[in-house]
């Protein structure tokens, strides 16, 4: 049996259970704890040049994920390598964003943990569209946000509903993320992680059950370290944020963004700063070096 896939979704090969399948064939029982409870766990790895980038620190992300939920690995870290690599090679595009989850498998429905259940393993591949030349030399806008979400940030956790929500608030008013604040402290954006830039000096909160450690939170933190960029990891105060010189957000397919307007008001001078500037072509020549090979793949294994 096909499934009509949603306009603009190509039906390219997904993994399912240990099967390489077109997604339109791909299915799950409805039982399945992922769809009734929002029970797995995710992870968004890009890929560029063929090239997963940072995936051994992707998949201790996950098993950290895993840990947190109680939830078996399904696979060795080597299998798991396998099966990325043969997704990556089946997916017709040079850059990807790689997609995995993994839940409680199917069982009656019951909050308690079912026994001996099989988890559901899915992964897809897509093509990795990075931010739009414009959204790169203007930045984007951001709102504020109280953030309500459980405390368990940390973990990759399928149940998105509270990120959803928040990234609705600021896609409502024509803006592309949701900046949180708890305790009138900056955490982290909907679905990624901030930095603040104050009279040089590179800001953003330490990692904590608060918000997700991002890989590429890390690799911003290596760049501005290697390159002598005065950084501090530390609370940072919302007022912090309201007066900041620049903004930056990053993710794995946003990398990092400026965001010159928050709440409708300019950051700074309300264009990418001198800051960013140069962070974004520390970025982009580490990924040419990746591409070319003349960097090792930078992880920590
Ligand atoms: C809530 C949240 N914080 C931070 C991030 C950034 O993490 P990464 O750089 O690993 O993509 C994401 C990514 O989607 C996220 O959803």
């Amino acid at each position: 049996m096909q499934f009509e896939l949603p306009p603009g979704v190509a039906d390219g090969t997904v993994y399912l259970n240990g099967e390489f399948l077109p997604l339109s064939q791909a299915r799950i029982p409805v039982l399945d704890r992922g769809f009734i409870f929002g029970d797995g766990v995710y992870e968004v790895i890009p890929v560029y040049a063929r090239r997963p980038f940072r995936l051994a620190e992707h998949l201790r992300r996950l098993q950290r994920s895993l840990d947190g939920i109680r939830l078996a690995n399904p696979y060795p870290a080597d299998e798991w390598r396998r099966l990325i690599e043969e997704l990556i090679a089946r997916c017709p595009h040079r850059d990807q964003s790689l997609y995995l989850q993994v839940t409680r498998g199917v069982a009656k429905r019951d909050h308690a943990f079912p026994k001996d259940t099989p988890p559901t393993v899915f992964m897809m591949a897509n093509l990795l569209s990075t931010p739009s030349a414009e959204a790169v030399q203007q930045g984007v806008a951001a709102v504020t946000a109280e953030d309500n979400r459980w405390l368990r940030c940390d973990i990759k956790s399928i149940a998105l509903l509270g990120n959803v929500l928040l990234r609705q608030q600021a896609v409502d008013v024509g803006a592309v993320e949701a900046i949180l604040f708890r305790d009138g402290a900056l955490t982290e954006g909907a679905a990624s992680n901030i930095f603040v830039v104050r009279r040089g000096v590179i800001l953003t909160p330490p990692k904590s059950h608060l918000m997700l450690p991002g890989t590429t939170y890390d690799v911003i933190l290596e760049l501005a370290r290697n390159a002598g960029m005065p950084c501090e990891v530390r609370a940072v105060a919302r007022e912090e944020v309201l007066s900041a010189d620049e903004l930056w957000l990053t993710s794995a397919t946003r990398e990092v963004l400026a965001v010159t307007s928050l709440d409708g008001k300019p950051v700074g001078t309300g264009a990418p700063g001198p800051v960013f500037r140069r962070m974004y072509r520390l970025f982009a020549d580490f990924k040419v070096r990746l591409e070319r090979g003349l960097e090792a793949v930078p992880e920590h294994r």
